[in-house]
């Protein structure tokens, strides 16, 4: 199958379906007539054995209490291990209905009122919100931002560690919205810091299959050989991959017996018990079919990043568009051509997009904006024009 022939048969008009990007424009944005670039995710319809497979579950056509079967686990690991060289033993594996819903369960088993929990800014806007909303003290450690490049600045997270008693940290891998694959070599050093200050890593690992160059994915769980496995608890899913956030089905895996006795203990309390059962139909058929449908997606993100990248290089040369190794977001610095408080007036009135601001993500980045690549290359044509057309003015 091309390009042309996967974007024919995948690509879907969400308008009309309940769509939080397309259908939430007027209550988010005020009005609903802009181009959708925000929500991360995708305008493709998922692959066909997914979808068989759910409409096979659906004719036998109960939806009772499921357990997880064995067949489950096998292709979970397999998935896992052929990959990112982790096979994933059953029972290290929990669920929950999210990756975000996971973050404030570990929160809550594995740190007190007050604790404070380190985040890397600029960084998806719910890892900030889940530490407060818990009352616990949120400790933001920028990373360091160099031509479009973003990496960690290890003495500030060291000093941020010492400075807050920093109990646990929520690792983005890869990062959203900066878009890197941290190699094996950053994750040592960090995992290396929060060893030395006992800080719990969870490692929120979502866009694990959404890798578009050479560099390879690193779970932080088998960094060294699994030398930190004792100190990571791995969050992930395959909702980003296949594009099924609403099925709430993801991966929570603890390897250390005693931080999963005490979540386990935390879980009880809670009466963790049911599973997605559309959730693990979904993820099941994924894992085993959708590899070749994946391929296709990850290869209209890269075109849609080389076009935008190029398109924008070449006529907006000072506007950065930052490098994009992982997930199919990127990060735009327009501050060369916006004034940062002009920003949502050039993205929303003048250029007609609906995008994710940069302040959302941390304070210190008016002016950047963030685009959902996942998408229609006419759309990334149409964003790319507008930005053009409106900045040379
Ligand atoms: C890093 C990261 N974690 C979690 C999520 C959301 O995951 P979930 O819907 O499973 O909570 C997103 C969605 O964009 C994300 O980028």
């Amino acid at each position: 199958m091309d390009k042309q022939e996967f974007l024919h048969r995948y690509l879907v008009d969400r308008h009309g379906t309940d769509c939080t990007k397309w259908d939430g424009l007027k209550e988010k944005f005020g009005e609903s007539d802009l181009i959708a670039m925000w929500v991360a995710d995708m305008e493709f319809k998922t692959c066909d054995e997914i979808v068989n497979a759910m409409v096979k579950r659906t004719h036998q056509g109960v939806f009772g209490y499921s357990c997880v079967s064995e067949e489950y686990y096998q292709i979970f690991s397999n998935w896992m291990d052929r990959r990112y060289h982790f096979p994933v033993q059953k029972e290290w594996v929990r669920f929950s209905t999210g990756c975000v819903t996971a973050i404030a369960w570990m929160i809550n088993a594995f740190t007190r009122t007050g604790d404070a929990c380190m985040i890397l800014t600029p960084v998806y806007y719910p890892f900030h919100n889940v530490v407060t909303n818990n009352e616990r003290k949120l400790v933001k450690v920028e990373l360091a931002y160099n031509d479009g490049y973003f990496t960690m600045d290890y003495e500030t997270i060291e000093k941020a560690i010492v400075n807050n008693q920093v109990k646990l940290f929520i690792q983005c891998s890869p990062h959203n919205p900066v878009g890197r694959v941290w190699s094996e070599e950053e994750l040592e050093k960090v995992l290396a810091i929060c060893r030395k200050h006992n800080v719990l890593v969870v490692s929120d690992e979502i866009h694990q299959d959404i890798v578009l160059g050479d560099k390879p994915f690193v779970p932080a769980a088998v960094v060294s050989k699994g030398k930190y496995q004792d100190i990571v608890i791995t969050l992930n899913s395959a909702s980003k991959t296949f594009n099924l956030a609403t099925l709430l089905h993801s991966h929570i895996i603890i390897i250390n017996d005693e931080l999963r006795m005490i979540y386990d203990k935390f879980a009880s309390a809670l009466n963790r018990t049911e599973v997605s059962v559309m959730g693990m139909v979904a993820t099941k058929a994924g894992y085993t079919y959708g590899e070749e449908w994946l391929g296709h997606v990850l290869d209209v993100v890269r075109d849609n990043y080389q076009y935008l990248r190029n398109e924008l290089n070449k006529r907006l040369p000072k506007l950065k568009v930052c490098a994009l190794e992982g997930t199919y977001l990127v990060l735009l610095d327009l501050r060369s051509y916006v004034e940062p408080e002009q920003t949502m007036d050039f993205v929303q009135r003048r250029c007609r997009l609906a995008v994710d601001y940069g302040e959302w993500f941390g304070e210190n980045y008016h002016g950047f904006i963030r685009l959902n690549l996942a998408t229609d290359p006419a759309f990334i044509k149409y964003a790319v024009e507008n930005i053009i057309a409106n900045a040379e003015k």
